[in-house]
């Protein structure tokens, strides 16, 4: 609508002065020279030139929106948690998103999704951060980053190669499962709706009475599981790359509020020592034979945010963010992440990230954290250093919670897990070839692995690669060489 000059206020800089022109630049004469001291003009150009945060090094393309968390079943005899305490209702965060593409790839590509989640609870930020897949490629922190700069673009050419893939992957059999997971229907959703998400890593809750459970989250889309077919995906990354992150926005602009069924599998404290396979192993699922799924509750997201950059962009999610109830396992990748998002964030959007709007708790923060690039809400404390007589809050040593750990002792080592009965790094994958695929996605999965092997993937890395399907599932590694040597 245009606005007639009486509604619409002027135009001011960033001082609040009235603005003279948006046209043009002030000149000596009609052709003389900028003047320096078009003031306006550089605060234009000065403001452009650092309107982008660094993007997200790995995560760079997504979509997020604000909703409500739930609880709909009572679980509190496992966890003394606020958010999963019966009745509850929390306002929460959102941001789906692809791994390895940068800010403008298309949401397309096959890849595993981000499901990050961050709720406003009483007590304080507790933040999920979630993939849509229950497993993970690697499972020491160590790897993680010569995994993802396996993804990424080769340094010499810029671009993405299915050989640096394919050679990270041969050489860690670990890969196995999550690969045959992200080159099965899944590597593809159809939308942010229609996908899973996983909390993957084991995590400890604790109740009331000091009882500790081992746990595994399941948000379960009410929507329905449904995927793209590597055509159909190829086909809407040229003519639709923002598809994901339209579809999400429009539904919740048309009502349509998409949501979640929360699960937990729950593993008794004890009977970590002697499962079959190593619970805290990020490339293994527990089979829901063993551990079944228990309801927990729903999220729903009904309100998009009313400006990308400040809600989604310069949302900061970090698996640090615990509360009371809920903590972390001896998951080596997950303890990793613990420092790793807090760095990231001082670095990609500054050391007080914490402030901006999708960021800040919803409680009061009493921190003696102070000053630094962009802080505008000062420290609400009555001293600049603690301890002070001067009326400061001080710490609860009631907070510290002796079962929200676990014991630990023995000499430093650099080691693999102890082997439990069953480790292994084919069983699961193969369980899923055999088992969970039925003809047509066994079928998809020969025709996507050896569709990505004919790209790029050359001897010595390609009879490895022949292998590690083999190794997997016989049949289907079979098929897999039959269809690349056709080629
Ligand atoms: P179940 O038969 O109980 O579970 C199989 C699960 O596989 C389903 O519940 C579904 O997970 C998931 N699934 C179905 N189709 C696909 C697909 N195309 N790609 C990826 N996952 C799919 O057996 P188990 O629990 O004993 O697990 C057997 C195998 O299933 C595992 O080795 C693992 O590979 C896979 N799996 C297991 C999960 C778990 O947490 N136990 C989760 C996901 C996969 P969902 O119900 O979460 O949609
Ligand atoms: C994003 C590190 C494993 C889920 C990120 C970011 C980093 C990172 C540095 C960018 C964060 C930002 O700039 O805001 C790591 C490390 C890992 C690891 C070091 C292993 C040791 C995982 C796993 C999951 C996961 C296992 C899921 C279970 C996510 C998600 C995001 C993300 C969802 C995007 C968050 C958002 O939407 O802002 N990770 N990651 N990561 N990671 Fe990880």
């Amino acid at each position: 609508m245009t606005q007639t000059p009486q509604q619409a206020p002027y135009t001011t800089n960033n001082a609040g002065v009235p603005v003279e022109s948006d046209e043009h630049s002030l000149t000596v004469g009609r052709d003389g020279p900028i003047l320096l001291h078009d003031h306006y003009l550089i605060e234009k150009m000065a403001q452009f030139n650092r309107e982008r945060v660094p993007e997200r090094v790995v995560h760079a393309k997504g979509a997020g929106a604000y909703g409500t968390f739930e609880v709909t079943n009572d679980v509190s005899q496992f966890t003394k948690a606020i958010v999963f305490q019966p009745g509850k209702r929390t306002d929460m965060l959102a941001r789906f998103s692809t791994v390895a593409g940068e800010q403008g790839s298309p949401d397309t590509w096959r890849d595993p999704r981000g499901f990050a989640l961050k709720f406003y609870t009483e007590v304080g930020n507790y933040d999920l951060v979630c993939n849509n897949t229950p497993i993970f490629f690697v499972r020491d922190t160590i790897k993680f980053q010569d995994f993802i700069r396996s993804q990424k673009r080769r340094p010499d050419n810029g671009l993405r190669d299915n050989d640096m893939q394919w050679d990270f992957w041969t050489l860690s059999p670990e890969s196995a499962h999550m690969v045959t997971w992200l080159m099965g229907d899944r590597g593809i959703p159809k939308t942010y709706r229609n996908m899973n998400g996983y909390g993957s890593h084991t995590y400890m809750w604790n109740n009331v009475d000091g009882e500790r459970f081992w746990i595994k989250y399941h948000f379960k889309t009410d929507q329905g599981i449904d995927f793209l077919t590597q055509e159909e995906a190829d086909h809407l990354a040229g003519v639709d790359p923002d598809v994901h992150r339209r579809d999400l926005y429009e539904a919740i602009e048309r009502g349509e509020h998409p949501s979640w069924t929360l699960y937990v599998q729950i593993m008794p404290f004890e009977d970590a020592a002697d499962y079959r396979f190593n619970p805290f192993d990020l490339t293994k699922v527990w089979p829901h034979g063993d551990y079944p799924l228990i309801e927990v509750g729903r999220m729903t997201l009904n309100q998009n945010p009313d400006n990308y950059f400040i809600h989604i962009e310069q949302a900061a999610f970090e698996p640090s963010n615990l509360i009371p109830g809920v903590s972390v396992s001896p998951d080596k990748m997950l303890l990793g992440r613990i420092f790793s998002y807090p760095d990231t964030h001082r670095y990609r959007i500054g050391p007080n990230y914490a402030q901006l709007p999708p960021n800040r708790p919803h409680v009061p923060v009493h921190s003696y954290a102070k000053d630094g690039p962009m802080r505008f809400d000062p420290a609400r404390v009555a001293a600049p250093y603690t301890p002070n007589s001067k009326g400061g809050p001080a710490v609860d040593p009631e907070q510290f919670d002796p079962a929200a750990g676990w014991a630990s002792a023995g000499e430093m080592v650099r080691n693999a897990y102890t082997l439990h009965r069953e480790d292994d790094d084919w069983g699961q994958p193969g369980t899923m070839v055999r088992q969970v695929l039925d003809d047509a996605a066994r079928d998809r999965l020969v025709s996507n692995v050896s569709g990505h092997l004919k790209q790029g993937v050359s001897r010595p890395v390609l009879d490895r690669a022949l292998q590690y399907w083999r190794n997997i599932d016989k049949e289907i590694g079979d098929r897999i060489a039959h269809s690349v040597d056709r080629s």
